[in-house]
């Protein structure tokens, strides 16, 4: 693949076909019926109005004089991690009850996707099975930025090999399980070591395992655990993610991927993602515990309610319109909230049933860019639409896809 089509499929960047490559508009100015919708991207604006309502507390004010050295915590394998985002982010993922950080070690980076490529990097380098590359996979749909983020630099640890489901080699490997999944929101574990006697390893991403998309039905305690503010909270432009590691030697390389990448990460980020976290802890506090919060200012709820209601108001377009499909999800007892609730992922795994190119379909009838199935190694049938962004530009593609007669 070509380094500017590798640029192109990049998660964050617009479509050059839109624009002019500036991103759609995230007011709440009315769409111009004539207008490109842009369901492409994995924003995540549809959190902003609770951000807004919350935009006192999560103030933050940085001095002059502060976060001049690149170090935060010498005695931590990841030293340039601040104690405040780490203390900050194991009493979030306390309160959630989705994930084991005691005894764990972890480490911050510049979003997820700088921690995935830090984790081929310490996985593959700390694999003695051979001099050939690792092979890396995914059972498709998976997530589209895995391969190009896997081959960009053609490094000779590691080498994307495509589906999970169809790994057949006699080969080490590393396989991403992520759930729930990008696109299709479905609920995984691994597939390659039911069937292949060598030596695999896993890196779990677990963007969406919080309580806004699906129930908390477990303690998530593997070896090697990805999670991002992007998706927890919604605050992508601030570029943090965090790895919880069991092994120290793993979590050590993870940490020199980062320092020799981009010598740790940004401390004026670090601080604000640590205000937004406990801003989200003290609100269930506050409610749970001396009834001084109301519902509607949890974050969670708050967020999983406009979410629920974007599902079911898609769920009603795609019964009436007989030309597409969404995928079904089971209820699940959640034991953050004690309440029992489906899936709803941030993202609709579209179908068209009688189009071979969902894609182009959607685009050249509708003007709403989705993201291609073939991009996430699957079917062109497929598309994925982005269910977090603006209000504006959901109810418009809704008002789109139900007028739609021919198809
Ligand atoms: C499954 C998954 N992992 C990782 C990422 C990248 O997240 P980040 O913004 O933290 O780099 C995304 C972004 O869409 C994602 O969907």
């Amino acid at each position: 693949m070509k380094l500017q089509q590798m640029v192109a499929n990049l998660p964050a960047l617009p479509p050059l076909n839109n624009n002019n490559g500036l991103p759609s508009s995230n007011t709440d100015a009315s769409l111009p019926n004539s207008s490109i919708v842009n369901l492409d991207r994995g924003d995540t604006v549809l959190l902003e109005s609770y951000w807004r309502k919350m935009s006192e507390e999560c103030t933050v004010e940085i001095k002059g004089w502060e976060f001049l050295s690149y170090a935060s915590d010498l005695k931590s394998v990841c030293w340039f991690m601040m104690p405040e985002l780490r203390d900050a982010l194991k009493r979030l993922h306390a309160l959630v009850g989705n994930a084991e950080t005691s005894d764990r070690h972890i480490v911050v980076g510049n979003g997820s996707t700088q921690l995935f490529q830090a984790a081929l990097f310490a996985l593959s380098s700390s694999s003695s099975s051979s001099d050939d590359p690792i092979n890396v996979v995914a059972a498709a749909p998976y997530y589209s930025g895995y391969p190009d983020e896997t081959d960009l630099v053609r490094s000779s640890l590691h080498k994307w090999s495509g589906d999970a489901k169809e790994y057949d080699k006699n080969e080490a490997y590393i396989e991403i399980v992520t759930s729930p999944n990008n696109p299709d929101g479905s609920l995984r574990g691994p597939v390659v070591s039911s069937k292949c006697g060598v030596e695999g390893k896993l890196i779990h991403d677990l963007a969406y395992y919080w309580p806004l998309y699906t129930p908390i039905t477990h303690k998530a305690d593997h070896d090697l655990m990805l999670f991002t503010l992007s998706k927890c909270t919604g605050h992508s432009g601030s570029r943090i993610g965090w790895a919880i590691v069991k092994d120290i030697d793993i979590a050590k390389k993870m940490t020199t991927f980062i320092v020799l990448n981009s010598i740790g990460v940004s401390k004026e980020s670090q601080t604000r993602a640590a205000k937004i976290m406990e801003v989200v802890c003290d609100s269930y506090q506050r409610y749970r515990f001396d009834g001084s919060s109301k519902e509607s200012e949890l974050f969670f709820e708050y967020s999983r309610g406009i979410l629920k209601e974007r599902w079911q108001k898609l769920r009603e377009v795609v019964k009436q319109s007989d030309g597409f499909i969404v995928p079904k999800f089971q209820t699940a007892y959640c034991n953050f909230t004690n309440q029992s609730f489906e899936t709803y992922p941030a993202f609709a795994w579209l179908m068209c049933k009688r189009e071979e190119d969902c894609g182009s379909y959607l685009e050249k009838k509708l003007k709403v860019v989705a993201r291609s199935g073939k991009r996430f190694g699957s079917d062109p049938r497929y598309a994925r639409i982005n269910m977090l962004t603006t209000g504006d530009d959901f109810d418009e593609f809704l008002e789109r896809l139900s007028n739609i007669e021919d198809i």
